[in-house]
């Protein structure tokens, strides 16, 4: 807790530190909850994945492989389309998690599906997780610059 100031300014400013990074830890633990439903027969790569939405909800997903490889839905697409299924476009952030001990960060291709949500002004938030507790947030534009658009 910062020390009260007549005008309350580091006051605020602690909270919304603090709020901050208790929304990355709930961020980071949906991921994990959505991680213990991975499909990976396969591969054994188990990755859970959640996204964070303008009013606050939390949409999991997590990796569902296929006999068919080709087919594989990665952590991070399944959590987007369940977010905008549920009519949520506006996109906060994505976190992922692995039990990999290096930070795993999304694939190109979620990379461009993340950008797509992305607005001017709106640079999406990507949280990436070890078990270990190391982290890493950065912005969809410094994951994937130039964006393919069609418009
Ligand atoms: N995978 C994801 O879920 N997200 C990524 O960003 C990359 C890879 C999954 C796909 C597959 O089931 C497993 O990890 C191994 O590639």
């Amino acid at each position: 807790m910062a020390e009260p100031t007549p005008s309350g300014h580091i006051q605020a400013e602690a909270d919304n530190r603090r709020t901050a990074a208790e929304r990355r830890s709930d961020l980071l633990a949906a991921a994990r909850t959505a991680q213990v439903s991975a499909y990976a027969p396969y591969s054994n790569f188990a990755v859970g994945a959640a996204v964070l939405v303008g009013d606050g909800s939390i949409y999991r997903g997590c990796n569902v492989e296929n006999a068919s490889f080709g087919l594989t839905v990665c952590a991070e697409r399944a959590a987007l389309f369940n977010a905008i299924g549920d009519g949520h476009l506006d996109i906060v952030a994505v976190a992922v998690v692995t039990f990999a001990p290096t930070l795993c960060k999304p694939c190109g291709a979620c990379r461009q599906v993340i950008a797509e949500f992305s607005q001017a002004g709106n640079p999406i938030a990507v949280l990436c997780a070890t078990p270990s507790g190391e982290s890493v947030l950065e912005t969809i534009a410094d994951l994937l610059p130039d964006t393919f658009t069609l418009l």
